[in-house]
């Protein structure tokens, strides 16, 4: 009997819970930067966004603050159905000139076919380290999280938790590491039919319209946000860093399970991978790539 008196606590709780971690409102930390019109938000407390394209725009948000290092994720439902020639990123940038970037990008594909994700980084405005891969999993049935840890020493990206890509700290080797840079997190849908799906050969069906892709699951719990322009914003990233549990071991090397998913994406859902286009670097692989595959 005593047991029953708990279950409204707990669900009371349970709903606080919900409204605290898992329920964070797109607009404490996002608004729409491009093609409003064009975006939903179907619930009411606000914590899911969709995106949306059609013929006339695609549409987008943006963090209200850049970051400095952490560990950050959101939860994404990509557009389903014949989504050939969409591309939904979800990505990360800085602003200045020799700009750092960490992208997510989903290239859509007709019905029953399967998306791949490109991802790229880019250090002091160099980019041109694509890696494509298909997921194990239908990015469109249901939300699945999408996230990067970034710190002194390496940046993951993450797919549920998973690391499908490592990007270490090689200045050691002369590249330049995404280090005193915050970024802007973003996300967008766009027309891409000239190249996203099997390079072009599949337009977008108009017929289809709106394209949707749905967000919830904002998470910045432990990622540091650079609130203003002066230098003691970004020191205090600095120092955030080196008390976060993202900043510290044994978040600086890869884990031996984490070293497995690499092999296992490797193995399994690689498609293309710049550290192997031996054609395009006339047979010199980039120096990062030594180190960025375990
Ligand atoms: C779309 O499906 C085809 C197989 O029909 C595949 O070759 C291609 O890699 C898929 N993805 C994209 C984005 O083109």
């Amino acid at each position: 009997m005593s047991k029953m008196k708990f279950l409204p606590l707990l669900f009371f709780y349970g709903a606080l819970y919900f409204q605290l971690v898992l329920g964070v409102r797109f607009s404490d930390d996002f608004f729409v930067n491009f093609g409003a019109e064009h975006t939903r938000q179907p619930d009411r407390s606000a914590t899911t966004i969709q995106l949306g394209l059609n013929n006339v725009s695609g549409s987008g948000f943006r963090s209200k603050y850049p970051y400095l290092y952490g560990h950050l994720s959101m939860k994404i439902k990509l557009v389903g159905g014949n989504s050939a020639g969409t591309v939904t990123s979800y990505y990360m940038a800085s602003t200045f000139k020799r700009w750092s970037e960490l992208d997510f990008e989903f290239l859509g594909n007709v019905s029953g076919k399967p998306y791949i994700l490109q991802t790229n980084v880019f250090s002091e405005g160099k980019g041109g380290r694509e890696q494509r891969i298909y997921l194990w999993f239908d990015p469109t049935a249901k939300y699945h999280e999408y996230g990067f840890m970034w710190n002194q020493e390496l940046i993951l990206f993450l797919v549920d938790n998973r690391v499908i890509r490592v990007f270490h700290n090689t200045k050691d080797l002369g590249v330049p590491y995404l280090e005193y840079q915050p970024m802007y997190i973003y996300s967008s849908i766009w027309n891409g039919e000239s190249w996203a799906t099997r390079g072009g050969l599949d337009r977008i069906d108009w017929e289809e319209q709106p394209f949707l892709a749905s967000y919830t699951g904002f998470n910045l719990r432990d990622a540091c946000a650079v609130t203003s322009n002066e230098a003691s914003a970004m020191h205090h990233c600095y120092k955030r860093l080196f008390r976060s549990s993202y900043g510290w071991a044994p978040n600086l090397a890869l884990s031996p399970a984490q070293i497995e998913d690499l092999r296992w994406i490797r193995k399994r859902f690689m498609i293309y991978d710049y550290c192997t286009d031996r054609k395009r670097f006339r047979g010199r692989q980039p120096p990062e790539c030594s180190r960025n595959w375990p």
